[in-house]
């Protein structure tokens, strides 16, 4: 189906990328990071040059997320797939306590499950529908994602944990546009290859001083943690603006560029509202078409950051993909792979314009009308 289809040049996006995967990269951003030439790329992270961005760059999330001043940016290259396991190795005493709704959390979960000296539980609610964690007794840190990507499921409430307690937040899809209040988390942790428009493989970790204090009471057990995975490096370092390792400077710079933009266009509010507006705009269109209906039922659950819209089994969503992809209209919005359903997902992040998504939905809807 849809073979014959062709995007009107009216309805062309001003950029093709809805991925939820990675996001965009501005392009401003790959021409700026060219214009740097000789004096950033090619240079040590101990150097002034790149040391300098990484202030800029923690300075502006600071401000951003309104970070408490005793908080610590703890940054690291290997993303949060790598941080899974080196929390779970290096953050939790006895017990951590997962509320999962999708596949992120879930791999969260399991990374825990397989650290032979700790216990990991599962509270998992069904896809597509929400979480609602809570403190656990007898658990000693609770784990939860702000936005699960693979379904589009946000969790905004934050639970009251105990004071020996760690709350921790996987927060990559969601951080910079579904709120949250840093100074209720201790552990809030994120990929910046979404929201904040860089590349994968860096890890960003805010810190409360309940966790930065657990990082040096776990340390000092005999327990084995490879030195990659060490939060203490890790927090060492990122106090001096460095990292542990080489980090792929190209990253930070756009990281530290999405955050200057953000900040300059009215900070986190700002980002908010804009993605609530977006939001809005996208579960009304699939609402209000027959052969389309949000996936998420309840509401509130549904994700400001990325939008999962299922389609009527007669519209293979696969077939209409792979023609917008073809014409270099439209990238990206496939369901998550194992979710398996006739469903578009289409990333909300803040750089995908409320005008590009307009057209979408048109080019969409046109596509549909006319099969
Ligand atoms: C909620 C969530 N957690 C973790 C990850 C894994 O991030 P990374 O690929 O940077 O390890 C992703 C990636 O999409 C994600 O969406």
């Amino acid at each position: 189906m849809f073979e014959n289809f062709n995007v009107p040049q009216e309805l062309r996006p001003t950029d093709p990328r809805f991925g939820s995967g990675p996001s965009l990269v501005p392009v401003e951003f790959m021409t700026k990071l060219a214009e740097t030439g000789t004096e950033l790329l090619g240079t040590s992270h101990r150097k002034p040059a790149v040391k300098n961005l990484v202030k800029e760059m923690q300075e502006g999330l600071r401000k951003f997320f309104n970070v408490p001043a005793d908080y610590e940016i703890v940054i690291g290259n290997g993303g949060a797939t790598f941080l899974f396991d080196m929390i779970g190795l290096g953050l939790v005493r006895k017990k951590s306590s997962h509320f999962t709704c999708g596949e992120f959390s879930t791999k969260w979960y399991k990374s825990h499950a397989n650290i032979p000296w700790i216990e990991a539980e599962n509270i998992a609610s069904e896809y597509g529908q929400g979480c609602s964690p809570a403190n656990v007794e007898g658990s000693d840190f609770i784990a939860m994602t702000l936005n699960e990507t693979s379904t589009g499921v946000q969790t905004i409430e934050l639970p009251q944990v105990d004071d020996d307690t760690i709350l921790a937040i996987d927060a990559t899809s969601g951080a910079g546009q579904i709120p949250c209040d840093i100074s209720k988390c201790d552990v809030f942790f994120f990929s910046p290859q979404k929201v904040f428009a860089a590349e994968g493989g860096f890890f960003v970790s805010i810190m409360s001083p309940k966790a930065l204090k657990r990082a040096e009471e776990i340390a000092a057990t005999d327990r084995y943690i490879p030195t990659i995975m060490s939060w203490e490096l890790a927090i060492t370092n990122s106090v001096k603006n460095q990292t542990y390792n080489t980090p792929s400077i190209a990253t930070i710079f756009f990281l530290n560029e999405q955050v200057k933009l953000m900040n300059s266009q009215g900070g986190f509010t700002h980002a908010i509202d804009y993605a609530k507006k977006k939001a809005d705009m996208i579960y009304n269109w699939a609402n209000e078409k027959d052969y389309l209906s949000p996936y998420v039922p309840n509401e509130a659950d549904r994700s400001i950051a990325v939008a999962t819209i299922d389609v009527d089994d007669k519209y293979p969503a696969g077939d209409l993909i792979k023609v917008l992809e073809a014409q270099k209209a439209v990238y990206g919005i496939d369901a998550y792979r194992k979710l398996g359903k006739n469903q578009f997902r289409i990333s909300l992040f803040h750089n995908v314009s409320y005008e590009d998504l307009v057209k979408l939905t048109k080019i969409i809807d046109l596509a549909i009308e006319q099969a």
